[in-house]
């Protein structure tokens, strides 16, 4: 065979190959994605990623082993819940996320809490050990049971593992990883599907639950390929707003779990906190008598958190006012400002309008519309919302208020944090359990929402 044979071209993105280089993939779109590399030949792949081999068994004769029984916990209890009551054994986590998001910092964390009790290997193929020990320091982690490499080679981590026998491993990034005995570079599809694949087959052996770190491209899918999505058993995935201190931990994928749920920490000095009260925080700082200042009522996951909606209204000489949202879908802003134009009669045409949601939450969900809505009329209109008042309700096209999911527990967070009134979708009204002492303003458009704040106390 010669070498011309062996020549793929891979789209980075999803894996697909091509004998010629392409701009554009046939299949999933992206522009610019092939690279060469080089066929990896049959007999270095695995044909079964798993390894995972059975008899038949009728379902009744399975008995229930021990293994997914028993949950190990970090004690960080944000990422405990995250993963549905804490780690399996043989279990493949991905944590993804964008350059110095705080990956590394989440890992060794992990990896301190897990190694006071058991075995850790960290494998940093960004990192020397001084670095590392240098994070660890300021993270205050200094377990005996916690072991430390720089290494990229795989055969090398695989012999680091037998030395150290680990319970639980973790690799700091898998784009760092590579095989000798494929041509391709580290970071290629190839390199990181079959890494990611020998680690893998280890994991569900020995068992040993494995972290695997990766980083994400701007448009925030994982840098290289999907395939790993499928791989592991977990795919976690840490954001945040840029500048920001708050970091979401959100759970895409998750074998041994629900996915609802997220965890919030804040970045300190001495690592990632964990944030219990996240509405306390968000609407901390929520300043009083200021208008174009509103509160609303999102779900994360199966949570309510309150965020403070903010936006500034001001005459432009420029030809196109600017519109400038953060944290919020785009799209939806624009319709909302439409909306108020057209149905209300606002006049923004010539108005620069900013909007921001504090703390650097993104959110897309529709419940927020009203408060947009009523933060943008509170700006342009100048008068303070009263800071008692919570807003939820989506918006339609026709300027009505359509009715929201889980509103009982919006209201009950509403009450918690101490609001005293709370404008709602009139269609959410038949929804709502009873024990509420919080005051109810049912209203069916945009213009009475508005209307009863402005006349509200
Ligand atoms: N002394 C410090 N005090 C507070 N925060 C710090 C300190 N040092 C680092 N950080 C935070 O830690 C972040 C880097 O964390 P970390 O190295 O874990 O990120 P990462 O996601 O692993 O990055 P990379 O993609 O480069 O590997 C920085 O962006 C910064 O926010
Ligand atoms: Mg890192
Ligand atoms: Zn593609």
């Amino acid at each position: 065979m010669n070498k011309k044979d062996k020549t793929l071209f891979v789209c980075q993105e999803c894996g697909y190959e091509s004998t010629k280089w392409l701009g554009k993939c046939p299949d999933c779109g992206k522009w610019n994605t092939f690279v060469e590399e080089h066929k990896v030949p049959a007999s270095k792949t695995r044909p079964h990623i798993t390894n995972f081999s059975s008899e038949v068994k009728k379902i009744s004769e399975i008995t229930e082993t021990q293994i997914h029984k028993n949950r190990y916990k970090t004690n960080i209890n944000e990422f405990d819940n995250l993963l549905g009551g804490g780690l399996v054994d043989g279990q493949m986590i991905l944590i993804g996320g964008e350059p110095g998001i705080g990956k590394s910092t989440l890992l060794l964390q992990i990896a301190g809490r897990l190694s006071s009790q058991f075995n850790c290997l960290y494998v940093s193929g960004e990192e020397s050990l001084e670095q590392l020990k240098m994070r660890a320091q300021r993270l205050k982690i200094n377990n005996g049971q916690l072991f430390l490499v720089s290494e990229t080679l795989l055969s090398e981590i695989v012999n680091r593992v037998n030395e150290v026998k680990p319970k639980f491993l973790f690799i700091d990034s898998i784009q760092t990883m590579y095989r000798d005995d494929i041509e391709s570079a580290p970071g290629t599809v190839s390199q990181v599907r079959e890494t990611t694949a020998e680690l893998l087959s280890i994991s569900k052996s020995i068992p040993l639950t494995t972290f695997l770190c990766g980083h994400v491209t701007k448009e925030g899918t994982l840098a290289g390929p999907r395939i790993l999505e499928h791989i592991v058993d977990t795919v976690l995935y840490f954001s945040s707003e840029q500048h920001h201190t708050y970091r979401l931990l959100r759970c895409f994928k998750n074998r041994f779990g629900a996915t609802s749920e997220i965890g919030i920490f804040e970045m300190q000095e001495e690592g990632l906190k964990e944030v219990k009260n996240p509405s306390e925080i968000f609407i901390g700082e929520k300043p009083k008598n200021v208008s174009g200042s509103v509160t609303t009522c999102i779900i994360e996951g199966v949570r309510p958190i309150l965020l403070e909606v903010q936006s500034l209204v001001s005459s432009t000489p420029l030809p196109v006012p600017r519109r400038q949202f953060s944290g919020l879908d785009y799209n939806r802003a624009v319709i909302i400002i439409a909306v108020l134009e057209k149905r209300l009669g606002l006049r923004l045409a010539n108005q620069d309008i900013f909007i921001n949601i504090v703390g650097g939450i993104k959110t897309k969900e529709p419940s927020c519309d009203l408060s947009v809505a009523c933060a943008i009329a509170s700006a342009v209109g100048n008068f303070v919302v009263s800071s008692k008042i919570g807003i939820i309700g989506e918006v339609g096209l026709t300027g009505e208020v359509r009715a929201v999911t889980h509103i009982s527990q919006r209201l009950t967070e509403f009450e918690k944090l101490g609001f005293e009134k709370c404008i709602i979708p009139k269609a959410n009204l038949k929804g709502i359990n009873g024990k509420l002492k919080i005051k109810i303003v049912p209203v069916e458009t945009v213009f009475d929402a508005i209307e009863s704040i402005k006349n509200a106390k």
